[in-house]
């Protein structure tokens, strides 16, 4: 069966569509990514989804007008791609999510009306998984770790996306853990926006030409996001402007060049500081990916820290730009088969289905196929 899945996340740099084939579900699921592109947000809309998610003030008009507009971008980049598919996954794009900040009986929003795709399409879609997966008691995110343990198994390796928040699942003999490790590239691209007006550190060009101060260092180093205790998550709510303007009222004097350095080795070493605080053992491997992986000052800091056991996605054959919604397609795959989207005992695939079906004209068919 083939999948469109869409991927807003929260470093807010646009949607990632990727053609995903799937056979079979759970243990047994086989796939292959066909295809898939990133289509940059214009200004526009990305400054109105980044002043949604920290907290500008919009009116009910407002927030249905921006829910409206990105589905409308979603029909628009998948028309673009020009593929054939018979479902659609949405992970949804998050402007508000209660538990970033420990506030778990706040719920979380996310947005972009799919319904838009269903109705220009006629295809079926699954979508807004953070959501349910709250209603089931879970914190919404990272929702990646399914579909790691699909892919991997038990391997001892541990995966890490570093987009916007960068989160990791560690794949042990004592079983799977997932959480939020902090700062993926949301720190850094703030602090280049910042400083030279530009969207992020392409490559980890200004890092390379920077130091780093370990006065800064060992502040950041103090977050109190480190100490809280799993099962957990974070946000553009705690790692958003906020925080960054305490951080340039705190060091005011220090050279660029050396806050972005300094930046980019806290996001390694918050990293590895939550491996070694929260895993039962170091993984024999980390594999990276997320936009994240292309800093090659960040990966070659992690390097550093996990003594040179990091590949990437890519290194496994797996493209990275488009693993995100190779694990979202999979979670809409298991949904439409009334599989756990979030396993609570791997030994029989346990847990709560996740997302919401929105039926296309295929709908029918598409569960015809199915059993
Ligand atoms: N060549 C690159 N060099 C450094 N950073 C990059 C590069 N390409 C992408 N990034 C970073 O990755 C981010 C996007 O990563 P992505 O995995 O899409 O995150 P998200 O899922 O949060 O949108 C960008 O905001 C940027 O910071
Ligand atoms: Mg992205």
């Amino acid at each position: 069966m083939n999948f469109v899945s869409i991927v807003s996340g929260t470093s807010t740099d646009g949607l990632t569509v990727a053609d995903i084939q799937l056979d079979g579900y759970n243990m047994n699921t086989k796939f292959k990514i066909c295809s898939g592109k990133t289509f940059p947000f214009s200004k526009k809309l990305r400054s109105r989804l980044l002043g949604a998610s920290e907290g500008t003030v919009l009116t009910a008009e407002g927030m249905s007008r921006l829910n409206w507009d990105l589905g409308n971008e979603i029909v628009r980049a998948v028309a673009l791609l020009n593929i054939e598919y018979d479902v659609i996954s949405f992970s949804g794009h998050t402007i508000y999510h209660g538990p970033s900040l420990g506030r778990n009986d706040f719920g979380t929003l996310q947005i972009g009306e799919i319904s838009l795709l269903v109705a220009s399409s006629g295809k079926t879609a699954v979508s807004d998984y953070r959501t349910t997966d709250m209603s089931h008691g879970g914190l919404g995110a990272p929702l990646i770790a399914l579909s790691d343990y699909i892919i991997f198994g038990n391997s001892d390796i541990m995966t890490l996306n570093i987009g916007g928040i960068a989160n990791m699942t560690y794949l042990g003999k004592e079983g799977t853990i997932a959480f939020d490790t902090g700062p993926g590239n949301m720190l850094i691209d703030q602090a280049m926006n910042h400083f030279f007006g530009l969207s992020m550190d392409k490559d980890g060009r200004v890092a390379r030409t920077g130091d780093i101060d370990d006065k800064f260092l060992t502040y950041l180093m103090k977050d109190a996001y480190l100490k809280r205790p799993l099962p957990k998550n974070s946000g553009r709510e705690y790692y958003g402007s906020l925080c960054l303007t305490n951080l340039f009222k705190k060091f005011p004097k220090l050279k660029k060049e050396d806050f972005i350095r300094t930046l980019t080795r806290f996001t390694a070493a918050s990293i590895y500081d939550q491996a070694k605080r929260f895993l039962p053992a170091l993984p024999s491997e980390l594999v990276v990916g997320g936009g994240g992986s292309r800093n090659k000052v960040l990966m070659s800091d992690l390097k550093t820290l996990f003594e040179g056991r990091v590949e990437t996605f890519k290194d496994k054959g797996i493209n990275d730009e488009f693993r995100e919604a190779l694990g979202f397609a999979i979670l809409a795959n298991q949904t439409i088969h009334h599989a756990a989207g979030r396993i609570v005992d791997p030994k029989i695939m346990s847990g709560p289905v996740l997302g919401k079906i929105t039926p296309g004209n295929n709908f029918k068919e598409l569960f015809r196929l199915i059993n």
